[in-house]
């Protein structure tokens, strides 16, 4: 029995779950229940990853403590895996005392002991209003090279050139507008130049089966260009954990998020009795043979082969046998993106009515050990569904049950078709060896081709025929038939482990493990009636699906005007939809003091107003409340104006932003007013 600690890379904790995160948390946990089935003693944990600055900025644009928002999100995280049916064994936070204690723990190691820590003064740029250093991205300004604005301050959309943020012509804070300032501090180092770092590293990453090939690769090219040595503190303010012994300085957040696997691990440990030291400690580990295994995505190679592994080495804990990257997921052969309304989260599928495990499928038929993209072709994906997953698979049963329920009163034959039976048994190696080196894409086509062959076996039998003239051969077809089902399903369980749960209850045998495989019907062994085990996907759960995303877009309901009565139903859910706090603070909402108000020639519903919001700025706007407010009792007016709505070229004139107002059926207008006291230019949260 091996005994093995699974991860899967741990979701940073001011995002929702997409479809690409889903890529990998599906991935690993189809590895993990297959090696449960195997009755390997398997621990998978996962965190929310919950330190950095874009979460506590995050949190401050929202009004409440980073936190609270971190436990926010957890509960979301947990309720999305939840659905997509990963099955942790524990999912935590990295907030918390055992990854502090072991982060601790390791830069004391670190420093005291190996010698692996210094100390550097670093220039940066720091915003003088918020008060704090700036990470790249939140520098923008005029590329260096291309002379293109607003860009990055590490790389440029446009020119493609990478630059550091102090290189930006006109550089400006995304958070406050204001331009920066240089500014030094001490930060501290790990020595990642170290030359015992580098050769220990060499000889890591060349151990066979250690890193994929292309990963190898990668990490050669790395080697190539030479390590510098890796800044792992940021200064106050930021979220996380405050050095020991260095007021002010806090552990970069990727310098705690991997021990948060083993903070994670620590906390599930504690719950279940399990020795911890015998996975983590060097040597511990060693003499108990157990293993670590991260899946990660190939954006995060250069932390789980280099900089997470030393740190490991130099500080008396163990280090990863084996990593485990995959590629990402594009949308239609594309980047997954908002633009294009195929930035689908968990959340957005669910909404859809589609079913977690056609996703769990599809993904498992398009998976293998290499770092290659894969893409979700939604075309693709309902004709997998419906062809192979329903059409091939769950028709099986659903073409033979009927009978053994009917004609047999649900009892299963004595004899059956070793032919068959035998062809698929002996695949069992062949799909087992497919999962456990991740080729999933093979063992579903050999699945499924052996799918092909019962329908075919079916087919030639004709079992709507043998009910009238041969009985006992008609029990024999379906009695194979089903038990080959069985077998079928215990080969797809770790994909489809709720479908495959209902299968056993229908067929009446208790939870199959890998073992069970041979484990015959014993003669006269009774089903259940039989149930509909598995829809097909519709095109309407695919439009709903992409419409969503329309909507996410800002396209109005109107814009659907063309279509079927049905799909106004639609409209109604669509608009329903919650939008998120990002979402909301992008409409920038002032006060503004209507200084004047005219008729418009011409328009017999506009007014048109001229709003002071702020800073003795007018905005010209047209309303139309012509209907029920005089240009007279308007002057002086209070009230509040979308700021940042783009600018519309109209018959009248130039119209700069929109008025916000109540409106009924009837066609009654009443205009929205702050309270006494508020002044133009206050911004309306
Ligand atoms: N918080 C870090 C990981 C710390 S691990 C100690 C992080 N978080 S993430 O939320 O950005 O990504 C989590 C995982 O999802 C990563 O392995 C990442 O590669 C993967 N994916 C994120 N987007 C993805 C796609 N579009 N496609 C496939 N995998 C993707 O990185
Ligand atoms: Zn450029």
């Amino acid at each position: 029995m091996r005994r093995i600690l699974v991860t899967s890379a741990l979701p940073y904790a001011n995002g929702s779950i997409h479809l690409g995160h889903l890529v990998e948390y599906i991935q690993t946990d189809i590895w993990v229940r297959f090696q449960k089935l195997q009755e390997n003693q398997v621990y998978y944990v996962c965190a929310d990853d919950t330190h950095g600055t874009p979460i506590m900025l995050k949190a401050d644009d929202e009004g409440i403590t980073p936190e609270d928002l971190i436990a926010r999100m957890e509960v979301e995280h947990k309720e999305d895996f939840d659905n997509f049916l990963i099955e942790f064994d524990f999912y935590g936070s990295t907030n918390n005392l055992a990854t502090r204690e072991i982060a601790n723990d390791i830069y004391g190691k670190l420093k005291n002991d190996a010698k692996l820590i210094s100390q550097t003064p670093v220039e940066q740029f720091f915003d003088p209003k918020k008060r704090l250093f700036l990470p790249d991205r939140y520098v923008k300004g005029t590329c260096p090279k291309c002379k293109s604005d607003d860009q990055y301050g590490d790389s440029c959309e446009i020119c493609g050139n990478t630059h550091v943020p102090t290189d930006l012509v006109n550089p400006y804070s995304v958070i406050s507008g204001e331009t920066p300032i240089r500014k030094t501090s001490n930060h501290y180092f790990f020595n990642l130049s170290d030359d015992r770092c580098t050769n220990f590293l060499k000889e890591w990453v060349s151990k066979p089966d250690r890193l994929q090939p292309e990963a190898r690769n990668k990490v050669a090219e790395w080697f190539k260009d030479g390590f510098s040595d890796w800044d792992i503190s940021r200064d106050a303010p930021y979220f996380g954990f405050e050095i020991p012994d260095a007021p002010g300085k806090y552990f970069y957040v990727w310098l705690d998020a991997p021990i948060g696997y083993f903070g994670t691990f620590k906390t599930l440990c504690d719950q279940r009795g399990i020795d911890f030291k015998s996975f983590v400690d060097a040597a511990k580990s060693k003499s108990s043979q157990t293993e670590l295994i991260h899946f990660i995505g190939k954006d995060i190679l250069y932390f789980h082969a280099l900089f997470f592994p030393a740190l490991l080495q130099f500080s008396g804990y163990r280090t990863p046998t084996q990593i485990f990257a995959h590629g990402f997921l594009t949308v239609n052969g594309k980047k997954m993106s908002k633009s294009r309304g195929t930035f689908i989260t968990a959340r957005n599928y669910l909404e859809s009515d589609l079913n977690p495990e056609w996703l769990r499928y599809y993904y498992f038929s398009k998976l293998n050990s290499s770092m290659q993209d894969i893409d979700l072709n939604l075309d693709d994906f309902l004709s997998k569904v419906n062809g192979d997953l329903v059409g091939k698979f769950i028709n099986i049963a659903s073409r033979c049950a009927k009978f053994i329920n009917k004609e047999f009163s649900n009892s299963i034959g004595p004899t059956k078709d070793h032919g068959i039976l035998k062809e698929i048994l002996n695949n069992k190696g062949a799909i087992a060896a497919s999962y456990e080196t991740r080729e999933y894409s093979k063992a579903i086509r050999i699945i499924m081709s052996l799918a092909d062959h019962v329908n075919q076996y079916i087919d030639k039998k004709k079992p709507w025929k043998l009910i009238k003239e041969d009985k006992d051969s008609l029990l024999v077809v379906c009695s194979t038939a089903l038990e080959s089902f069985r077998i079928l399903s215990l080969y797809l369980k770790p994909v489809l482990p709720q479908t495959c749960q209902e299968i056993e209850k229908f067929l009446k045998i208790k939870p199959q493990l890998w073992k069970d495989v041979d484990c015959f019907f014993t003669s006269n062994h009774q089903i259940s009636p039989y149930q509909h085990l598995m829809h097909r996907m519709t095109k309407k759960n695919m439009q709903k699906l992409t419409n969503q995303h329309a909507n996410e877009k800002g396209t109005s309901p109107k814009s659907h005007g063309g279509e079927s009565p049905a799909d106004s139903n639609k409209i109604n859910v669509m608009t329903e939809k919650f939008i998120t706090i990002d979402e909301f603070t992008k409409i920038k909402l002032k006060v503004a003091r209507i200084v004047k108000a005219e008729h418009v020639e011409g328009a017999d519903k506009l007014i048109k107003l001229q709003l002071d919001v702020g800073q003795n700025k007018l905005k010209q706007v047209f309303a139309g409340i012509k209907s029920a407010y005089s240009t007279d009792e308007l002057e002086g007016k209070f009230t509040i104006v979308v700021a940042n709505l783009k600018p519309r070229k109209m018959r009248f004139g130039l119209s700069e932003g929109m008025v916000l107002a109540a409106s009924n059926e009837k066609g009654d207008i009443f205009l929205i007013s702050p309270e006494k006291g508020a002044k133009e230019g206050m911004e309306v949260k």
